[in-house]
Protein backbone atom coordinates (compact mmCIF):
# COMPACT_ATOMS: atom_id res chain seq x y z
CA UNK A 1 0.00 0.00 0.00
CA UNK A 2 1.42 3.66 -0.90
CA UNK A 3 1.46 5.95 1.83
CA UNK A 4 -1.84 7.74 1.75
CA UNK A 5 -0.94 11.99 0.72
CA UNK A 6 -4.01 13.42 2.64
CA UNK A 7 -3.59 12.02 6.54
CA UNK A 8 -6.19 13.73 8.53
CA UNK A 9 -4.58 12.22 11.71
CA UNK A 10 -1.87 14.47 11.36
CA UNK A 11 -3.87 17.75 12.36
CA UNK A 12 -5.40 15.53 15.26
CA UNK A 13 -2.74 14.06 16.68
CA UNK A 14 -2.15 16.59 19.58
CA UNK A 15 -4.77 18.36 21.66
CA UNK A 16 -2.55 21.76 20.80
CA UNK A 17 -2.76 20.86 17.34
CA UNK A 18 -6.60 20.33 17.27
CA UNK A 19 -7.42 23.41 19.27
CA UNK A 20 -4.91 25.51 16.20
CA UNK A 21 -6.63 23.96 13.57
CA UNK A 22 -10.29 23.87 15.26
CA UNK A 23 -12.83 25.54 12.82
CA UNK A 24 -15.82 26.56 15.68
CA UNK A 25 -15.58 28.07 18.64
CA UNK A 26 -17.97 28.51 21.03
CA UNK A 27 -17.90 31.21 23.77
CA UNK A 28 -19.82 32.40 26.75
CA UNK A 29 -20.46 34.99 24.70
CA UNK A 30 -22.52 33.33 22.60
CA UNK A 31 -25.20 31.84 25.48
CA UNK A 32 -28.33 33.24 26.52
CA UNK A 33 -29.56 31.78 29.70
CA UNK A 34 -33.78 31.77 29.97
CA UNK A 35 -34.65 32.43 33.60
CA UNK A 36 -38.85 31.17 35.34
CA UNK A 37 -39.82 34.06 37.27
CA UNK A 38 -42.57 33.61 40.26
CA UNK A 39 -43.53 35.70 42.78
CA UNK A 40 -42.38 35.51 46.01
CA UNK A 41 -39.16 35.65 47.91
CA UNK A 42 -36.16 32.77 48.48
CA UNK A 43 -38.21 30.51 45.70
CA UNK A 44 -35.99 27.76 44.09
CA UNK A 45 -38.00 25.14 42.81
CA UNK A 46 -36.78 22.40 41.11
CA UNK A 47 -38.32 21.68 37.97
CA UNK A 48 -39.21 18.29 37.52
CA UNK A 49 -38.79 17.26 34.32
CA UNK A 50 -35.76 19.53 34.14
CA UNK A 51 -32.75 18.42 36.37
CA UNK A 52 -31.23 21.62 37.47
CA UNK A 53 -33.52 24.39 36.51
CA UNK A 54 -35.55 26.08 38.66
CA UNK A 55 -38.44 28.40 38.65
CA UNK A 56 -36.98 31.37 40.96
CA UNK A 57 -38.09 34.71 42.50
CA UNK A 58 -36.62 37.76 41.71
CA UNK A 59 -34.21 37.83 44.37
CA UNK A 60 -32.89 33.93 43.18
CA UNK A 61 -33.36 35.15 39.56
CA UNK A 62 -30.88 38.15 40.45
CA UNK A 63 -28.45 35.72 42.25
CA UNK A 64 -28.72 33.24 39.48
CA UNK A 65 -27.97 36.71 36.89
CA UNK A 66 -24.87 37.29 38.49
CA UNK A 67 -23.61 33.77 38.72
CA UNK A 68 -24.21 34.19 34.60
CA UNK A 69 -22.61 37.22 34.30
CA UNK A 70 -19.64 36.31 35.93
CA UNK A 71 -19.06 33.35 33.65
CA UNK A 72 -18.88 36.09 30.57
CA UNK A 73 -23.17 34.84 29.79
CA UNK A 74 -24.23 38.08 28.34
CA UNK A 75 -27.98 37.54 28.17
CA UNK A 76 -30.82 36.20 29.90
CA UNK A 77 -34.03 35.40 28.78
CA UNK A 78 -37.25 35.70 31.00
CA UNK A 79 -40.46 33.94 31.24
CA UNK A 80 -43.13 34.88 33.26
CA UNK A 81 -44.83 32.47 35.78
CA UNK A 82 -47.50 35.29 36.60
CA UNK A 83 -49.77 35.17 40.35
CA UNK A 84 -53.55 34.45 38.56
CA UNK A 85 -54.21 33.48 34.80
CA UNK A 86 -57.17 34.65 32.48
CA UNK A 87 -59.05 34.12 29.64
CA UNK A 88 -56.91 37.45 28.05
CA UNK A 89 -53.71 36.61 29.49
CA UNK A 90 -53.82 39.99 31.41
CA UNK A 91 -51.06 39.56 33.87
CA UNK A 92 -49.11 39.64 30.77
CA UNK A 93 -49.07 42.72 29.88
CA UNK A 94 -49.51 44.34 33.08
CA UNK A 95 -46.67 47.12 34.41
CA UNK A 96 -46.71 45.86 37.81
CA UNK A 97 -46.88 42.13 36.27
CA UNK A 98 -43.62 39.55 37.24
CA UNK A 99 -41.76 40.39 34.01
CA UNK A 100 -41.99 44.01 34.32
CA UNK A 101 -41.03 43.44 38.28
CA UNK A 102 -37.93 41.01 37.58
CA UNK A 103 -36.71 43.75 34.42
CA UNK A 104 -36.62 46.16 37.15
CA UNK A 105 -35.43 44.20 39.87
CA UNK A 106 -32.73 43.25 37.16
CA UNK A 107 -31.92 46.25 35.49
CA UNK A 108 -30.78 47.58 38.64
CA UNK A 109 -28.81 44.38 40.48
CA UNK A 110 -26.92 43.68 36.93
CA UNK A 111 -26.85 46.69 35.27
CA UNK A 112 -24.10 45.67 32.29
CA UNK A 113 -26.14 42.40 31.68
CA UNK A 114 -28.77 41.97 28.45
CA UNK A 115 -32.40 41.77 29.29
CA UNK A 116 -34.49 39.51 27.34
CA UNK A 117 -37.96 39.00 27.91
CA UNK A 118 -39.85 36.74 26.27
CA UNK A 119 -43.38 37.92 24.80
CA UNK A 120 -46.14 35.27 24.60
CA UNK A 121 -49.43 34.57 26.26
CA UNK A 122 -49.19 31.07 26.87
CA UNK A 123 -48.04 31.59 30.54
CA UNK A 124 -50.58 34.41 31.01
CA UNK A 125 -54.00 32.27 29.80
CA UNK A 126 -56.40 30.25 31.88
CA UNK A 127 -56.59 27.65 28.26
CA UNK A 128 -52.95 28.05 28.02
CA UNK A 129 -52.89 29.09 24.47
CA UNK A 130 -50.04 31.68 23.08
CA UNK A 131 -53.34 34.02 22.55
CA UNK A 132 -56.56 34.60 22.52
CA UNK A 133 -59.70 32.34 21.60
CA UNK A 134 -62.63 32.70 19.78
CA UNK A 135 -64.76 30.02 18.90
CA UNK A 136 -62.01 27.69 20.11
CA UNK A 137 -59.55 28.98 18.06
CA UNK A 138 -56.88 31.25 18.79
CA UNK A 139 -57.66 34.70 17.15
CA UNK A 140 -54.54 36.00 15.24
CA UNK A 141 -55.72 39.67 14.78
CA UNK A 142 -57.27 40.34 18.56
CA UNK A 143 -53.99 38.91 20.41
CA UNK A 144 -51.34 41.18 18.30
CA UNK A 145 -52.60 44.28 20.41
CA UNK A 146 -51.97 42.40 23.39
CA UNK A 147 -48.68 40.96 22.36
CA UNK A 148 -47.78 44.65 21.27
CA UNK A 149 -48.74 46.12 24.98
CA UNK A 150 -46.68 43.49 27.01
CA UNK A 151 -43.67 44.20 24.58
CA UNK A 152 -43.73 47.73 25.61
CA UNK A 153 -44.53 47.04 29.12
CA UNK A 154 -41.13 44.76 29.15
CA UNK A 155 -39.13 47.59 27.80
CA UNK A 156 -40.29 50.27 29.46
CA UNK A 157 -39.34 48.34 32.29
CA UNK A 158 -35.81 47.59 31.37
CA UNK A 159 -35.59 44.83 28.66
CA UNK A 160 -33.44 45.78 25.86
CA UNK A 161 -34.66 42.96 23.70
CA UNK A 162 -38.06 41.60 23.78
CA UNK A 163 -38.69 38.24 21.66
CA UNK A 164 -42.09 37.11 20.71
CA UNK A 165 -42.29 33.07 20.78
CA UNK A 166 -46.10 33.19 20.23
CA UNK A 167 -46.05 32.89 16.27
CA UNK A 168 -49.21 35.03 15.52
CA UNK A 169 -48.96 36.55 12.34
CA UNK A 170 -47.86 40.02 12.20
CA UNK A 171 -46.72 40.43 15.40
CA UNK A 172 -43.34 41.75 14.86
CA UNK A 173 -44.58 44.86 13.07
CA UNK A 174 -46.97 45.49 15.63
CA UNK A 175 -44.65 45.36 17.90
CA UNK A 176 -41.96 47.54 16.32
CA UNK A 177 -44.32 49.57 15.72
CA UNK A 178 -45.61 49.86 19.19
CA UNK A 179 -42.29 49.89 20.78
CA UNK A 180 -41.41 53.65 18.42
CA UNK A 181 -45.34 55.09 19.42
CA UNK A 182 -44.10 54.65 22.90
CA UNK A 183 -40.71 56.74 22.15
CA UNK A 184 -38.75 52.90 22.83
CA UNK A 185 -36.67 52.83 19.68
CA UNK A 186 -33.88 51.35 20.73
CA UNK A 187 -35.34 48.35 22.12
CA UNK A 188 -34.58 45.43 19.92
CA UNK A 189 -36.62 42.37 18.33
CA UNK A 190 -35.62 39.29 18.20
CA UNK A 191 -38.17 36.92 16.28
CA UNK A 192 -38.92 33.36 17.05
CA UNK A 193 -39.24 33.23 13.18
CA UNK A 194 -38.79 29.53 12.61
CA UNK A 195 -41.03 28.23 15.52
CA UNK A 196 -42.09 24.61 14.94
CA UNK A 197 -44.63 22.66 16.84
CA UNK A 198 -42.58 20.47 18.41
CA UNK A 199 -42.68 17.64 20.71
CA UNK A 200 -39.65 18.63 22.47
CA UNK A 201 -41.35 21.71 24.41
CA UNK A 202 -43.03 19.19 26.91
CA UNK A 203 -40.74 19.91 30.11
CA UNK A 204 -40.99 24.02 29.40
CA UNK A 205 -44.86 23.66 29.65
CA UNK A 206 -43.91 21.82 33.05
CA UNK A 207 -42.09 24.66 34.14
CA UNK A 208 -44.24 27.84 32.73
CA UNK A 209 -47.74 25.66 33.72
CA UNK A 210 -48.50 26.73 30.57
CA UNK A 211 -49.79 23.15 28.69
CA UNK A 212 -52.78 24.33 26.51
CA UNK A 213 -55.74 22.69 28.27
CA UNK A 214 -57.13 21.79 24.89
CA UNK A 215 -55.84 20.98 21.23
CA UNK A 216 -52.52 21.32 20.21
CA UNK A 217 -50.37 24.38 18.73
CA UNK A 218 -50.22 22.99 15.76
CA UNK A 219 -52.42 25.92 13.96
CA UNK A 220 -49.77 28.69 14.70
CA UNK A 221 -46.38 27.02 14.93
CA UNK A 222 -44.60 25.84 11.84
CA UNK A 223 -45.26 21.77 10.58
CA UNK A 224 -41.73 20.29 11.28
CA UNK A 225 -41.03 19.18 7.52
CA UNK A 226 -41.46 22.88 6.22
CA UNK A 227 -37.76 23.86 5.71
CA UNK A 228 -38.99 26.79 2.78
CA UNK A 229 -41.32 27.83 4.58
CA UNK A 230 -38.75 29.29 7.45
CA UNK A 231 -37.23 30.89 5.08
CA UNK A 232 -40.68 32.86 3.74
CA UNK A 233 -41.15 33.56 7.46
CA UNK A 234 -37.65 34.66 8.50
CA UNK A 235 -37.74 37.41 5.32
CA UNK A 236 -41.42 38.51 6.84
CA UNK A 237 -40.06 38.78 10.18
CA UNK A 238 -37.48 40.97 8.95
CA UNK A 239 -39.20 43.31 6.73
CA UNK A 240 -41.18 43.88 9.78
CA UNK A 241 -38.35 45.24 11.51
CA UNK A 242 -36.89 42.12 13.38
CA UNK A 243 -32.92 42.83 14.52
CA UNK A 244 -32.34 38.87 15.20
CA UNK A 245 -34.29 35.98 14.05
CA UNK A 246 -34.99 32.80 15.93
CA UNK A 247 -34.82 28.89 14.94
CA UNK A 248 -36.44 26.81 17.27
CA UNK A 249 -35.48 23.91 18.76
CA UNK A 250 -32.14 23.81 17.60
CA UNK A 251 -30.76 20.04 17.00
CA UNK A 252 -33.77 18.58 15.27
CA UNK A 253 -33.73 21.85 12.49
CA UNK A 254 -29.53 22.12 12.03
CA UNK A 255 -30.29 22.52 8.17
CA UNK A 256 -32.73 25.25 9.13
CA UNK A 257 -30.37 27.06 10.99
CA UNK A 258 -27.54 26.57 8.22
CA UNK A 259 -30.26 28.17 5.44
CA UNK A 260 -31.13 30.88 7.74
CA UNK A 261 -27.56 31.62 8.29
CA UNK A 262 -26.46 31.49 4.68
CA UNK A 263 -29.53 33.82 3.83
CA UNK A 264 -29.98 36.77 6.33
CA UNK A 265 -27.26 39.19 7.16
CA UNK A 266 -28.66 39.75 10.81
CA UNK A 267 -27.51 38.13 13.98
CA UNK A 268 -29.12 34.28 13.85
CA UNK A 269 -30.30 32.70 17.79
CA UNK A 270 -30.99 29.22 18.05
CA UNK A 271 -32.98 27.50 21.33
CA UNK A 272 -31.88 24.44 22.25
CA UNK A 273 -34.89 24.03 24.33
CA UNK A 274 -36.43 21.82 27.41
CA UNK A 275 -36.80 18.61 25.83
CA UNK A 276 -33.01 18.70 23.86
CA UNK A 277 -31.76 19.96 27.78
CA UNK A 278 -33.50 16.90 29.06
CA UNK A 279 -32.89 14.23 26.72
CA UNK A 280 -29.34 14.60 27.63
CA UNK A 281 -29.68 15.29 31.36
CA UNK A 282 -31.84 11.95 31.44
CA UNK A 283 -29.55 10.09 29.64
CA UNK A 284 -26.17 11.32 31.43
CA UNK A 285 -28.38 10.46 34.79
CA UNK A 286 -28.75 6.93 33.85
CA UNK A 287 -24.87 6.72 32.98
CA UNK A 288 -25.88 6.15 29.46
CA UNK A 289 -23.89 9.39 28.16
CA UNK A 290 -21.46 11.47 29.10
CA UNK A 291 -23.29 14.58 29.68
CA UNK A 292 -20.88 17.24 29.83
CA UNK A 293 -19.45 15.91 26.82
CA UNK A 294 -22.71 15.68 24.70
CA UNK A 295 -23.76 19.36 25.97
CA UNK A 296 -20.41 20.72 24.32
CA UNK A 297 -20.84 18.72 21.13
CA UNK A 298 -24.33 19.92 20.80
CA UNK A 299 -23.67 22.95 21.57
CA UNK A 300 -20.86 23.63 19.05
CA UNK A 301 -23.01 21.69 16.71
CA UNK A 302 -25.15 24.21 16.78
CA UNK A 303 -23.15 27.04 16.07
CA UNK A 304 -21.03 25.53 13.32
CA UNK A 305 -24.46 25.49 11.58
CA UNK A 306 -24.66 28.90 11.80
CA UNK A 307 -25.87 30.26 14.84
CA UNK A 308 -24.57 33.37 16.08
CA UNK A 309 -26.89 33.08 19.53
CA UNK A 310 -27.29 30.28 21.42
CA UNK A 311 -30.53 30.25 24.17
CA UNK A 312 -29.65 26.80 26.30
CA UNK A 313 -30.10 25.40 29.55
CA UNK A 314 -26.90 24.41 29.77
CA UNK A 315 -25.62 28.12 30.08
CA UNK A 316 -24.22 28.34 33.28
CA UNK A 317 -22.69 24.70 32.90
CA UNK A 318 -21.35 25.50 29.21
CA UNK A 319 -19.67 28.80 30.49
CA UNK A 320 -18.15 26.68 33.83
CA UNK A 321 -16.69 24.71 31.35
CA UNK A 322 -15.07 26.96 28.98
CA UNK A 323 -13.80 29.25 31.43
CA UNK A 324 -11.90 25.75 33.04
CA UNK A 325 -10.49 25.07 30.03
CA UNK A 326 -8.94 28.10 29.85
C1 LIG B 1 -44.01 30.13 24.74
C2 LIG B 1 -42.73 29.42 24.62
C3 LIG B 1 -42.50 28.04 24.59
C4 LIG B 1 -41.13 27.88 24.62
C5 LIG B 1 -40.56 29.15 24.61
N1 LIG B 1 -41.58 30.10 24.58
C6 LIG B 1 -43.42 26.91 24.69
C7 LIG B 1 -44.36 26.60 23.64
O1 LIG B 1 -44.40 27.19 22.56
O2 LIG B 1 -45.16 25.72 23.93
C8 LIG B 1 -40.44 26.56 24.66
C9 LIG B 1 -39.09 26.57 25.25
C10 LIG B 1 -38.56 25.25 25.64
O3 LIG B 1 -39.15 24.18 25.39
O4 LIG B 1 -37.49 25.27 26.23
N2 LIG B 1 -44.74 30.34 23.63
Amino acid sequence: MRSPLIRGRRLRRTETLRRMVRETELRASDLILPLFVEPGKGVRRPVGSMPGVFNLSVDTAIDEAKRACDLGIPAVILFGIPDSKDAAGSRGHADDGIVPTALRALREAVPEMVLVADVCLCEYTDHGHCGILRDGDVDNDATVPLLAKAAVAYAKAGADIVAPSDMMDGRVGAIRHALDESGLTATAIMSYSAKFASAFYGPFRDAAQSTPQSGDRRGYQMDPANGREAMRMVRRDLAEGADVVMVKPALPYLDVIRRVSDEVDVPVAAYCVSGEFTMIEAAARNGWIDGPRATMEALVSIKRAGADLIVTYHALEAAKALADFR
